[in-house]
């Protein structure tokens, strides 16, 4: 009915470390989707494809990444540190402090897809390459020192930490429900897919 929005689901997370993991899938799959369309937009332009794909790029990392970063950064992080490791606090510290260097590349990255979206084939800043690559690394190293972690934290600690995951996606989605249900549609909600599997073919073209 006409002036009638659904009312928000609250997402489901059962294991926090899943969906975080699940969101570095995507991190993985937008980066590498990056450089294929560095290469696409040199030899064929800003063709339709090349347009799709960067709008895809823009709206994965201006929406869901930042929840990321804050699941990172406001929960699982803080947790982390409670159990009282230098080394892991260390570690913890360290990789959070990328995120907002990360944010800065990534203006200028937006600024490139942002051309790319209007049809112009302008050539990449060397921000664009750099951000996907530093967005790969640092998901790997944060599988290989701070993921793992999490076996060490309480059944209790892992469930605030999935309930305010999903209480972060709830308001989200509560903000911005129009663009997210047509992410979704896309197979691009914020990392309430368990992988890359369902992101639009017509990307996967690139
Ligand atoms: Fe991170
Ligand atoms: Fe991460």
């Amino acid at each position: 009915m006409a002036g009638m929005r659904p009312t928000p689901v609250q997402p489901r997370i059962e294991d926090p470390v899943e969906m975080l993991l699940a969101c570095h899938d995507k991190v993985r799959h937008f980066s590498r989707l990056l450089h294929k369309l560095v290469a696409h937009v040199a030899s064929q332009g800003a063709d339709e494809q090349a347009r799709n794909a960067a709008l895809a790029v823009r709206r994965y990392f201006d929406v869901a990444a930042p929840l990321h970063h804050q699941d990172e950064d406001l929960d699982l992080y803080p947790a982390l540190k409670q159990l009282g490791d230098p080394l892991l606090s260390e570690a913890c510290r360290r990789l959070s402090q990328e995120h907002g260097p990360q944010h800065a590349l990534w203006q200028t990255v937006s600024a490139w897809l942002q051309t790319v979206a209007s049809g112009e084939a302008n050539p990449p800043p060397a921000a664009v390459l750099l951000f996907a690559d530093d967005a790969m690394r640092h998901a790997d190293e944060e599988e290989r020192l701070l993921y793992p972690q999490a076996r060490r934290l309480s059944a209790t600690d892992l469930a605030h930490i999935a309930q305010a995951m999903s209480a972060r996606r709830s308001a989200a989605l509560d903000a911005t429900l129009d663009v997210q249900l047509d992410q979704a549609a896309d197979g691009n909600a914020p990392c309430s897919a368990p992988s890359s599997k369902a992101i639009s073919s017509r990307t996967e073209r690139i």
